[in-house]
Formats: structure tokens, C-alpha cells, sequence
């Protein structure tokens, strides 16, 4: 696992094509913005694939909003009026930060639940100064909004700061399509816009962003019959309450989710199941768990509309504890608030014939963090010397799958590698690799993450064989070139394990 890389990092993920920016950059970079270079793009598919798969197979079905709404929508919603940072400005080069960032980025506090007075009086304290240009920082706390605002055919409108907003709008045309029957679960996967105070922490903060959240639509008096809840009650979950918090550091300890329910951690059976589903997706990531917590947020640090609250956060190289996804209960706050201002009453039945307003449980993933998450905990450093710079990304979630090494330029190889590479890539991704030693080409294949390196040599052309090489223990077997397909298939399914080929 990676150490704490910096500079070497930050090459790292530019010459392999993972992140380039601030974009555009021969214009000198727009803060907050970034590109995707072809490795990087296949990553962040692999991430957001797997949340996609992850919420189909339990049950929520995906849809598509607009990233544009009208602001009377955002003032319903309150983002308009309450979705603010506060920022702080320095006396001498008047540059201007996010006030709690200062602290966080210095001290391992979270400072979301300090008053103005207070953040005010810790950078003194603790004499944080301009990370531009060291000079002291003006005595006032403001706040600026992180609406991204635009005007559409003369009215006023936003880019969305989350999807969730959208998702909740055509409430009546789900609780049609699902034949009038709660719960069911809705999401979409697209990009959210906030116009962040001074980001400077790659595609952890962007201004751009990909958000792939996940609402389940729930009657209130149903939140504890929840039928998933038996399955994962017992599940045991690095749960770090408001009040460990507050004693100090967490203790790496578990809890079960039936023991957070009865302690009064969580505070239904549908809310720990979303808790569940979350911190399944950080392992089936392949994030190491020791790099996993549940972050409870303290009760005056809770967004407008959530009731219970907790992150999940994962200790990066680069940044530390680092806020990855939310689990909220936004109660029948959203619905109720866009029925006031549209006149549309968002409600469901009950068999009884009673009218309700539904409850909204919500599972928050970006798909930018898992993906920088990734990078920074599975790259390890070039060592001093001929050591290797390496990029050991769980096989299942590397950006690609295989490459392909004809030994030679020559004729009769470079058909017989195409015919492999067309026949390999109607299942996996493949780069195909001719030219340079084939010392050189396994070490790009490494530097890449790819899991495995299939060589066709002259041999191939008679035995109908090739080598192929695992990444990480650099072991190679000889293989049938008409068992390939299958047998990759199975050593990423875990299957099969690569030492125990024939
Ligand atoms: N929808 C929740 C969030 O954007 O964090």
C-alpha cells in the first residue's frame, strides 16, 4: 500500500493519463476543473459501473434529470438560500478560502460544527496563515453561495449542486410506474455543479462533479419493517458515533447494525440497510477496510434536510480521513417543500385510503472520490534506484484488463495477435503493445495497473500457446490460446487462482 506520496504523486497521475488539469490548461487552468486522460476516463467507468450495477441488483431502477433546473426550484429546495461556505480573506494578497478547510487541511478536527467566533479563534491560536502568500487573514468570517447561476430564456435558473433535487421532482411519475406501491428506490448518475471556495485538492473538490445518488422512497410507518434489514443486521461496521468523536480518535472498533439501532446510533432498520449498501460498495471496491470509517455527523453540522447523518470516509495517502459518500434521512423534507411551492401535492395512499407524504432515505456516492480514492491508495512510489514505480489497483477494478505483446514486429505474430486481441476484446478492455523490449512493455503495463500481459512469441505460432504473466507476482504460464477467454474470466472472477494454472 502507497505512503505518502506528493510530488511523485502528482507526475504520477498526470504522465499515466489518469487526471490532468486544472482544464484547460494552456489557458492557465480554471480552478476546480479537470480532465479525465484515457486511463483515468476507464477508471472512473469502472467505479461508477459498479455503483450503477450495485444499485440495480438491490432493487433501484435509473433515471436521467437535467442538470438545469429553474432557482424556484433551488429556493424550495433552500440551496439557494442556505447551501453557503464560509470563506475568509487575507489581508495582504486578498485571496479567499473556505474557513473550515484551513483548519481541516492543518488539524484533524472537523471544524463544520465550529461558530464564526470560534473558527476565527483557532486560526489564531494555532497562527494558520495564507497558504498563498503567509499573510494574516481579515478578523470577519463571510459566506459565499455555492450555487452555480445561470438565465434560461430570460429566467433565472442553476446548475444543480446535487441530483438528488431532480430525482425527487417527478415523485408522481415513479409512484405511477410503480403501480402505486412503496418503497422503491430511484437514482441517477450524472454531474453536480458548486462553485467551491479556492479548491485545490484535485477532483476531491471539483467544481464539476459526477454524483451517482440513490433515494429510496419509503412510507413513514414502514422505515422499521424493512425487509432487507434480517439479512445485514448482524454485519458488523466501523460506526464512530458523535460522542467517540468527541473522547478523541476512533478506536478501529465494530459495532453490529442492530446494536447502532438499539443504541440509538441509527435511527431505522431501512436507514442501517443504506449503511450497509454504502460500506459494501467501498469493499467491493477492493479499499482495504482499515482504511474504512462511518463518520456520524454532530447534530449541528447536519445538512438543512437531514435527520440522521453519517459519511463514509477513507484514510487517503494525500489528504487523510477523507469524506467519500452520505447516508441521510432527509425525512418528508424535500417532498413536502416542493409541494408548498409548486401546488403539486407529492403524496402516496395507504391501502386504508390515508394520505402521506413519503420519507426520502438517501445514499450519496460521488464517483470522482472513489476514483482519485483508488489511485491514491494502490500507487506506491518509485524507489530510489531501479526500483518500480507500481499501481496495484484490485484486478477487478483496474482500468484495464489485459495487454497484448506480439514479441516481434514480424508478420505470422502480429496476425496471430490481432486475431487474440479481436477475439479478448469483445469482453475486456485490451491494450495492444508492439513496439520496444518486452522488459520495458510489462513494466508500462505495471505502471498502468493492468492484472495481466499475454506475450505471443514464435512458439505460439506452432504449439498454439502463449505466456501469459500476473502483474503482482510476475509469475508466467503457458496457455491454450482456444482457453484464454475462459480462463480470464475466471481468474477475475476469482475462480481460479493464477498459480494453480496448468
Ligand atoms: N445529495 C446529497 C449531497 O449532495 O451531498
Amino acid at each position: 500500500m502507497g505512503k505518502n506520496n506528493g510530488k511523485d504523486f502528482t507526475s504520477f497521475i498526470q504522465e499515466a493519463g489518469l487526471i490532468w488539469g486544472p482544464s484547460p490548461e494552456i489557458y492557465g487552468g480554471l480552478a476546480g476543473f479537470y480532465t479525465y486522460g484515457p486511463l483515468g476516463k476507464l477508471l472512473k467507468n469502472k467505479v461508477e459501473n459498479s455503483v450503477r450495477r450495485t444499485f440495480n441488483e438491490n432493487g433501484f431502477r435509473e433515471i436521467e434529470g437535467p442538470t438545469v433546473l429553474p432557482n424556484e426550484v433551488w429556493k424550495a429546495s433552500g440551496h439557494l438560500d442556505t447551501f453557503v461556505d464560509r470563506t475568509i480573506k487575507c489581508k495582504k494578497c486578498s485571496a479567499i478560502f473556505r474557513a473550515d478547510k484551513l483548519i481541516e487541511e492543518n488539524h484533524d478536527v472537523s471544524a463544520d460544527t465550529f461558530s464564526d467566533k470560534e473558527v476565527l479563534s483557532f486560526l489564531k491560536k494555532h497562527k494558520i496563515k495564507c497558504p498563498t502568500c503567509k499573510g494574516e487573514f481579515n478578523e470577519k468570517i463571510e459566506r459565499q453561495s455555492l450555487m452555480m447561476k445561470t438565465v434560461v430564456g430570460g429566467k433565472e435558473a442553476s446548475l444543480r449542486p446535487e441530483t438528488a433535487t431532480g430525482t425527487y421532482l417527478p415523485f408522481l411519475r415513479y409512484y405511477n410506474y410503480f403501480r402505486k406501491k412503496l418503497p422503491f428506490g430511484v437514482f441517477q448518475i450524472g454531474k453536480a455543479y458548486r462553485n467551491e471556495i479556492s479548491p485545490r485538492q484535485s477532483v476531491l473538490r471539483g467544481r464539476e462533479f459526477t454524483q451517482a445518488e440513490g433515494q429510496i422512497f419509503i412510507d413513514p410507518k414502514e422505515k422499521n419493517k424493512w425487509e432487507g434489514y434480517g439479512k445485514v443486521k448482524g454485519e458488523k461496521l466501523p460506526f464512530w458515533s458523535e460522542e467517540e468523536q468527541k473522547k478523541g480518535k476512533h478506536s478501529g472498533g465494530l459495532t453490529s447494525i442492530e446494536e447502532a439501532l438499539k443504541k440509538k446510533l441509527i435511527k431505522s432498520e431501512v436507514y442501517g440497510w443504506a449503511i450497509w449498501l454504502a460500506y459494501t460498495q467501498f469493499k467491493n471496491f477492493g479499499i482495504p477496510l482499515e482504511r474504512i470509517r462511518l463518520r456520524q455527523h454532530h447534530k449541528d453540522e447536519k445538512a438543512f434536510y437531514a435527520d440522521d447523518a453519517w459519511d463514509i470516509e477513507l484514510n487517503l495517502n494525500n489528504y487523510g480521513w477523507t469524506e467519500v459518500c452520505g447516508i441521510h434521512d432527509r425525512t418528508d423534507y424535500d417532498l413536502v417543500e416542493h409541494s408548498k411551492a409548486s401546488g403539486i401535492k407529492l403524496e402516496a395512499q395507504r391501502e386504508n385510503g390515508e394520505k402521506f407524504v413519503p420519507h426520502v432515505i438517501e445514499i450519496a456516492f460521488g464517483t470522482d472520490r472513489p476514483t482519485y480514492s483508488l489511485i491514491d491508495l494502490f500507487y506506491e512510489k518509485k524507489e530510489e534506484g531501479d526500483g518500480k514505480t507500481t499501481f496495484k489497483l484490485p484486478y477487478h477494478m483496474s482500468p484495464i484488463d489485459l495487454s497484448i505483446f506480439p514479441l516481434m514486429k514480424k508478420e505470422g505474430l502480429i496476425d496471430l495477435s490481432e486475431e487474440i486481441k479481436n477475439d479478448l476484446q469483445k469482453h475486456f478492455v485490451v491494450d495492444y503493445d508492439s513496439s520496444g523490449s518486452i522488459g520495458k512493455r510489462y513494466l508500462r503495463s505495471a505502471t498502468s495497473g493492468i492484472p495481466y500481459a499475454i506475450t505471443i512469441d514464435y512458439d505460439s505460432l506452432q504449439d498454439k500457446k502463449v505466456t501469459l504473466r500476473d502483474r503482482d507476482t510476475q509469475e508466467q504460464k503457458r496457455i491454450e490460446i482456444s482457453e484464454l477467454g475462459n480462463i480470464l474470466k475466471s481468474l477475475f472472477n476469482d475462480e481460479k487462482n493464477f498459480l494453480d494454472l496448468n
